[in-house]
């Protein structure tokens, strides 16, 4: 039976290199930066499964330029909002994701930026690094509380729960905005259900981890953002075009709102010259939240895994468009597929 041929668009960490050389016939992009896009369709046109990152955009034209042997696009990351679904479902073609594995990691971060942002530690370290400390202040980078403060968690998902988890540890008052009520999460974090417009007023501090679609494009905009307190913060560790950067700009440096800590923007990187990187009330860092060494490897080898496993006929668990599998089958099956032995995934300690 001859092997599959992959493409993947990065070096991965951890063994799931080694774990898919011995599945695939192995194209690596060598690049830091993604493939362009010429060549992304290039390789989905000799391919029969792609892993890509959140970087690659996997468009209407890749599912167009891609040959009848694309099977499966393996996204190694938890959203998948660089790929158009309904394009790779009119192509039959299997999409797969990574949630669960980086949850943990992805709260110890998003607490990380709560606890920065609202005790303005970035700017402290400047403060200190520029020669500005000359004696214990009592008015010197006052910031807010975290214990005991109201923090509203917008997105109930795998993410939003363990920033739950973390906030009852200090003594937080907890409201969340979500799709579906979750009563069991409401009794465990002792939390409460309200609308997004609430949320935005009431709390003290708020961290983003909706997915991005059409109905949170732009969720923060300028209407919520004058509905927050002055002293009150943003944390966005989910996807920059949740917010309306131009808004949060103008709130921050009119001190609308007290800062805002952000590991995602709109565009990534956002521009040298952006206004957002001019003000001292934001913390930026580079999409970094579930970029612990130990995450990395399990999503990447949740990635290959879930690759290995379409492209040996079996339908992933974590599949995006799910309708698409009977047609997938059918697909596979007329291929004659690519043997029936189960993927052994390496055992990666949590
Ligand atoms: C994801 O998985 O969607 C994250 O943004 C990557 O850390």
């Amino acid at each position: 039976m001859p092997q599959p041929r992959v493409f993947i668009t990065r070096h991965l960490p951890g063994p799931a290199l080694d774990f898919l050389k011995e599945k695939c016939r192995l194209e690596v992009w060598p690049g830091e930066l993604p493939p362009p896009p010429p060549e992304l369709r290039r390789q989905a046109a000799i391919s029969d499964g792609i892993l890509t990152l959140l970087t690659d955009a996997v468009d209407r034209p890749l599912f167009g330029a891609a040959s009848d042997r694309l099977r499966v696009v393996s996204n190694m990351a938890t959203g998948y909002d660089n790929i158009d679904v309904k394009a790779a479902t009119e192509h039959a073609v299997l999409i797969t994701r990574t949630p669960g594995v980086l949850s943990e990691t992805t709260a110890d971060f998003a607490f990380a930026l709560i606890l920065v942002v609202a005790r303005r530690v970035v700017e402290a370290d400047r403060y200190v690094r520029h020669g500005r400390w000359q004696t214990w202040g009592p008015e010197t980078l006052l910031g807010c509380d975290v214990h005991d403060a109201t923090l509203g968690i917008v997105g109930m998902g795998g993410i939003g729960r363990q920033v739950a988890r973390r906030a009852r540890g200090f003594g937080m008052r907890i409201f969340y905005n979500s799709r579906t009520a979750k009563p069991g999460l409401e009794r465990r974090y002792r939390m409460q259900l309200v609308d997004l417009d609430r949320v935005f007023a009431e709390s003290d501090i708020i961290t983003l981890h909706a997915p991005l679609n059409p109905e949170t494009r732009g969720m923060v905009n300028q209407g919520r953002l004058r509905l927050m307190k002055p002293s009150a913060v943003l944390v966005n560790t989910a996807r920059g075009p949740l917010v309306d950067h131009a808004a949060l700009h103008a709130a921050l440096k009119e001190g609308r709102i007290a800062g805002a800590a952000l590991d995602v923007t709109d565009p990534e990187p956002l521009p040298a010259d952006h206004p957002l990187l001019s003000l001292e009330n934001v913390v930026l860092t580079p999409h970094i939240a579930s970029a612990s060494i130990a995450t990395r490897s399990r999503m990447a080898m949740l990635a290959a895994g879930q690759l290995v496993e379409a492209l040996e006929g079996r339908p992933p668990r974590n599949v995006v468009n799910p309708s698409v599998i009977p047609r997938w089958r059918e697909r596979m099956r007329e291929s004659g597929g690519y043997g029936q032995k189960s993927a052994e995934m390496p055992f990666i300690s949590p």
